[in-house]
């Protein structure tokens, strides 16, 4: 049920407020989970997401911020075969069960064996009866193959673990079932199979291995990471969507500048008609009336955010924007828990993280804070009087981005878009940072610390008991606090 924005958050952003501490039931910050929703579909362990920009999130930004317990969304601005080639990179790059395992017929010789695992980077290769049967003959593994070269022309099926020898599983077999095997059998890879030896998969103790040190990891339900992508509302997109699906991403987002538009709403017709139910976050909207309107056409989740972000002008060119928190508070009060929300942009400090996510947000989304990183795409580039090194981030409409899209001649709706409106991005260097990973170890540490403040020890909890009346929790600040607090 709708509520009324509290006129304390009209006007106001992050550096407005303090959190008011509470006393503390936390014994180890370790423990404290920050599990919360990005989508009605799907929970994450961090509750952050990668923004869908070119200079964020390509498929090596998406895969590290799915190990560690958020998502990212790959950006659209290149072709639909280039995105979706990389949606399929993050989903292949883990997951305890290989879906579909290359495979060579018996008849392969030695030497396309040795070329094939040297192709693919593999140590072991299932060998089918005959080429494309898929029905499974045997393994040949590294140890199986002749250590001196000579007798190339000598078919795999020689030197193959036969499949009456083999150790399977069958097709829908636990990760505990399997790890079991592969230790009882001291064997390091796990053939599926079902009743007709049919080839269904494969399990490797690398795999296993890899997925039970990263318990955090955003996954589905098969232990690949979880994946999103941009779409936009017009031109191709919903040939994109199919391709983006067919390749296993799990959200989609529906990211114009105005979602609360015609347009939207006739995108998620068409989206829905095809697609049905599949997760779709639909944004941008910075207002309680915006929300209002994407949690009635059907969106999974809401993505706020008129103007705040690092690398945007809008508000400076158009005069539209709502103040980050105002927009963030006023959705909740619209929409509630009934669709979650994201706080996309103007995060610049991990206090607002949590600022965000106790006001309204379920989710955050960063773009500036995650694009000095090794992961976002770009060269570092180096000051040659400071020494100091940096990294390129731009806004999505910036001049820069608009004109690497239309020489895009594929990339058509973005080129058609540029030529309608004028930039409303802009470009500006971002220090470099290394890694993502140690930023988001920063974040989390930051935010469980947060959640200890405030006296729960599990955001959900914290967040459950703010959310109905922030302002028991908020200290609205003077300049003076401000420059006490901030300035260092
Ligand atoms: P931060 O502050 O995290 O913001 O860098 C990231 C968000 O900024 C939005 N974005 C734009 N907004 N013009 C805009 O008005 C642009 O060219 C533009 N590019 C990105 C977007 O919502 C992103 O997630």
């Amino acid at each position: 049920m709708a509520r009324a924005l509290e006129p304390e958050f009209v006007g106001r952003t992050y550096d407005d407020f303090l959190f008011r501490p509470q006393r503390g039931v936390v014994t180890s910050r370790r423990a404290v989970s920050l599990r919360s929703r990005l989508s009605r579909g799907i929970d994450l362990e961090l509750p952050i997401a990668a923004a869908n920009m070119d200079s964020v999130t390509g498929a090596r930004m998406a895969k590290a911020m799915a190990l560690e317990g958020g998502i990212g969304f790959v950006h659209r601005g290149m072709t639909i075969e280039a995105q979706v080639h990389a949606v399929r990179q993050v989903k292949r790059s883990h997951g305890h069960v290989v879906e579909r395992p290359l495979s060579l017929p018996c008849d392969a010789t030695l030497r396309e064996a040795r070329e094939f695992t040297r192709q693919h980077h593999i140590t072991g290769i299932l060998i089918e009866q005959t080429r494309g049967s898929g029905l499974l003959a045997g393994l040949l593994s590294n140890r199986d193959l002749p250590w001196t070269e000579g007798r190339e022309d000598r078919r795999v099926d020689e030197f193959m673990t036969p499949v009456e020898r083999l150790v399977t599983g069958s097709p829908g077999i636990s990760l505990e079932e399997a790890e079991r095997l592969l230790f009882q059998h001291r064997i390091e890879k796990l053939p599926l199979v079902d009743g007709d030896r049919r080839i269904c998969g494969l399990i490797t103790k690398q795999d296993v291995i890899l997925s039970r040190r990263r318990p955090h990891s955003s996954k589905d339900a098969k232990g690949r990471l979880l994946v999103g992508a941009a779409i936009g509302a017009r031109g191709d997109f919903l040939e994109r969507a199919a391709g983006l699906l067919e390749a296993g991403a799990d959200v989609l987002v529906v990211d114009i500048a105005h979602g609360h538009s015609d347009v939207m709403r006739s995108a998620v017709e068409a989206f829905r008609a095809r697609f049905g139910a599949a997760q779709l976050v639909c944004g941008n909207v910075g207002t309680a009336e915006g929300a209002a309107f994407l949690e009635e056409i059907g969106a999974d989740g809401i993505k706020v955010g008129i103007g705040p972000g690092r690398g945007c002008r809008t508000r400076l060119e158009t005069a539209a924007g709502v103040p980050q928190l105002q927009a963030i508070r006023e959705a909740w009060s619209a929409v509630g828990e009934s669709v979650p929300i994201i706080a996309d942009g103007g995060i610049k400090d991990d206090k607002d993280v949590f600022l965000a996510l106790v006001c309204g947000a379920s989710c955050v989304m960063l773009g500036s804070m995650l694009a000095g990183t090794d992961e976002a795409p770009g060269h570092v580039i180096q000051d040659p009087g400071t020494r100091e090194k940096r990294k390129i981030y731009r806004g999505m409409t910036s001049p820069q981005a608009v004109l690497e899209a239309l020489y895009d001649a594929e990339s058509p709706d973005v080129a058609e878009l540029a030529l309608e409106v004028p930039p409303e991005g802009q470009e500006v260097q971002i220090p470099y940072k290394g890694p993502v990973l140690d930023l988001l170890q920063r974040i989390r540490g930051h935010l469980r610390s947060a959640v200890s403040y405030g006296g729960a020890d599990t955001l959900a909890d914290l967040r459950a008991r703010v959310i109905t009346d922030p302002l028991r929790y908020l200290i609205p600040l003077s300049e003076a606090s401000r420059r006490e607090s901030y300035d260092r």
